[in-house]
C-alpha cells in the first residue's frame, strides 16, 4: 500500500507547485489559458517518473521538482500544439486551448509555455543543466520527428507496423525515457543505469502509447477526457487500423479502407462501423498483448537497476498502474 501512496504524494506535490504557477495581469490573454490548461485534472505521468527516478538514487523530490515541472509544462506544451494538428475538440475533460481561445494564441500559449519549461530547468548548477538540456533538446526534437510522421501517415497509404511502432517511440515514449533519465541525473546515477533508465522508459513510452490508442477508441469519454474515436476521425494509422487491415481477409481489408476515406457516413456510424472491424480482426487483443510485451521487457530491464528497493517498488506500481489505466 506504501508504494500506491508514494506517487499519489508526489502527484500531490506537483500540482500544488503548478497552481502556484502565476502571471502578469497585463498578459493575461497570453497567460490565462495556459494556466488553466497546466491545472487540470491530469495524470503527471512524465514529472512522477522524473521525481521517482532521482529518489530511485541520491536525489529528493524537492531537488527534482523543477525538472519534473519543466517536463510536464513541455508536455503540456506539446498538447496545446497537438490539438490543433489533430483538429480536437476535448483536452483534459474540457473543449481544447485552439477551441476555445483560437489558432494565434494556441500557438503562442504553446510557445510561451515551452519557454517557460526551459527556465525551469535553470534552477540546477551549471554541470546538471547542461547534462538536463542534453537529455531535453534531444527528446524534443524526437517528439517533433514523431509528430511529423503522425501527421503524414494519415494521408499515406501502406504503413508498416515497424514506421507506426518508431513513430509512436518518437512522438511519445522518449519523452518518458529523457523524464526518467533526467531523474536519474538529478539523483547521480551511475552511467550505466541512466542508460537502462532510459530503456525502461522507451518501454514504459510504448505501453503507454499503445494504450492511449486503445482508450482512443475503447475508452470512456468522460474517464479518458478526450473524445472517442478522434483517431477514427482524423484518419489516423493507430496500431488498431494497421493491425486490422493486416489481419483482415483482403475483401474485408479493402471495405475498411473505403470506410475509413468515406466521408458521408455520420462520424458515430462511422466509428461505431470502424471499431466492429477492429474487433473483429481481434486488433483490441492484439493491441494489448504487445502493450504487455513492452510492459514485460521493462520488467527485465526494471530487474537490473540499482537503487533503492522500495523506491523500486514505488516506480513499479506507478508503471503497472498505467498499464491497466482507463483514464
Ligand atoms: C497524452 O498524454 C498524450 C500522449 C502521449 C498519449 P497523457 O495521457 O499523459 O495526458 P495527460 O497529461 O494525463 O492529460
Ligand atoms: C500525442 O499523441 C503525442 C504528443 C502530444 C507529442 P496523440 O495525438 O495520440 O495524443 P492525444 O491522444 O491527443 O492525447
Ligand atoms: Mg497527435
Ligand atoms: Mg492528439
Ligand atoms: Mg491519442
Amino acid at each position: 500500500m506504501e508504494e500506491v501512496e508514494l506517487h499519489k504524494k508526489i502527484k500531490k506535490s506537483i500540482n500544488n507547485e503548478v497552481a502556484a504557477f502565476h502571471f502578469d495581469s497585463y498578459y493575461e490573454g497570453l497567460y490565462e489559458p495556459l494556466g488553466f490548461s497546466i491545472n487540470l485534472p491530469s495524470k503527471r505521468v512524465r514529472p512522477i517518473l522524473c521525481i521517482l527516478a532521482a529518489m530511485l538514487y541520491s536525489g529528493s523530490e524537492e531537488e527534482a521538482m523543477d525538472a519534473a515541472l519543466g517536463i510536464e509544462y513541455f508536455h503540456t506544451f506539446t498538447l496545446i500544439h497537438d490539438d490543433i494538428m489533430d483538429d480536437a475538440e476535448m483536452r483534459r475533460g474540457e473543449s481544447t486551448l485552439y477551441k476555445k481561445n483560437g489558432l494565434n494564441t494556441a500557438i503562442l500559449s504553446g510557445d510561451v509555455l515551452y519557454t517557460i519549461a526551459l527556465q525551469k530547468f535553470e534552477s540546477y548548477d551549471a554541470a546538471t543543466y547542461k547534462q538536463i538540456m542534453v537529455i531535453f533538446n534531444e527528446a524534443s526534437k524526437k517528439v517533433c520527428e514523431g509528430q511529423q510522421k503522425d501527421m503524414e501517415f494519415e494521408s499515406a497509404e501502406n504503413i508498416e507496423l515497424s514506421e507506426y511502432l518508431k513513430m509512436i517511440e518518437n512522438k511519445t515514449a522518449v519523452l518518458a525515457a529523457a523524464a526518467l533519465k533526467i531523474g536519474a541525473v538529478i539523483g547521480k546515477a551511475s552511467e550505466s543505469d541512466q542508460k537502462l533508465i532510459y530503456d525502461l522508459g522507451i518501454n514504459i513510452g510504448m505501453t503507454f502509447q499503445l494504450m492511449d490508442d486503445y482508450l482512443d477508441s475503447f475508452g470512456d469519454e468522460l474517464k479518458f477526457g478526450k473524445k472517442i474515436g478522434g483517431d477514427i476521425i482524423q484518419k489516423k494509422k493507430t496500431y488498431l487500423l494497421l493491425k486490422s487491415l493486416e489481419s483482415l481477409e483482403s475483401e474485408q481489408s479493402s471495405d475498411l479502407r473505403r470506410l475509413i476515406e468515406n466521408e458521408t457516413l455520420s462520424e458515430k456510424d462511422k466509428i461505431n462501423k470502424v471499431k466492429a472491424y477492429f474487433t473483429e480482426a481481434q486488433a483490441d487483443k492484439a493491441l494489448l498483448s504487445l502493450a504487455d510485451t513492452y510492459y514485460k521487457q521493462g520488467k527485465e530491464i526494471f530487474a537490473q537497476l540499482q537503487g533503492n528497493e522500495s523506491i523500486k517498488n514505488a516506480l513499479n506500481t506507478f508503471v503497472s498502474s498505467l498499464l491497466n489505466r482507463n483514464f
